[in-house]
């Protein structure tokens, strides 16, 4: 596994490379396989401005390796995203959260030119849903949001001894219908309580690489 993550986290360098400037911040996302595109980047730590992270976990992974952590409130631009996800769909849309850290990935794809999803190939699915899609909730919604849930016919899971970089809890849901992954990003945001959903429908990647 840990040879396919760095496959395509070298993939995704090859990608970038020629287009570094040192103008250039990169959104950098969070997970395992986004740890080994950041030890890959390494190398090229002087060929680029900086970077926006989307969690205090990669933001020290980034710092340890001397690359300037910028805040998404200090920059104009960020040229390319690069993150992982737990589920790719055949037309890009994704899941992610399985970290924790799906709300400040949407926000920082969000603002990117070009988002580059990196994946070993067990993330490719036919339709999405068998992974749980994560929920970031206020911790004071938590039960009142589950029973919405519930109404829309998942099965929430509080993501036990977890708290989001934003201080706030996951429920993870089960056996929710994700046929309509932009209808159902809508309505999960839409519940009072809810931060944010995994459902990467509005935000998908513009490029997906996977690895051999
Ligand atoms: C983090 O919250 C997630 O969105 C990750 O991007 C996703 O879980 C992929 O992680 P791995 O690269 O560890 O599989």
């Amino acid at each position: 596994m840990s040879a396919a993550k760095i496959s395509v986290a070298k993939k995704a360098i090859d990608y970038i490379e020629k287009k570094l400037s040192i103008e250039t911040v990169l959104g950098i996302g969070t997970g395992s396989t986004v740890n080994y595109f950041i030890n890959e980047l390494d190398a090229y730590k002087n060929l680029f401005r900086g970077a926006v992270s989307s969690s205090e976990a990669s933001s020290q992974l980034l710092r340890e390796k001397n690359i300037e952590v910028f805040s998404l409130n200090d920059v104009n631009q960020i040229d390319f995203y690069i993150d992982g996800a737990d589920e790719v769909s055949p037309n890009n849309f994704l899941i992610k959260g399985g970290g924790g850290a799906h709300t400040r990935e949407k926000i920082v794809a969000a603002a990117a030119q070009e988002f580059i999803c990196i994946v070993d190939k067990t993330k490719m699915v036919d339709k999405l849903g068998a992974f749980p899609l994560p929920v970031e909730v206020i911790p004071e919604a938590r039960s009142f949001v589950a029973r919405k849930i519930v109404a829309l016919g998942g099965k929430p899971i509080y993501r036990e001894n977890f708290i989001t970089d934003q201080g706030n809890h996951i429920i993870d849901v089960e056996e929710i219908d994700i046929s309509e992954p932009e209808a159902l990003e809508i309505l999960l945001n839409n519940i009072p309580g809810v931060v944010d959903n995994g459902i990467f429908a509005f935000n998908k990647p513009e490029l997906v690489l996977v690895s051999d």
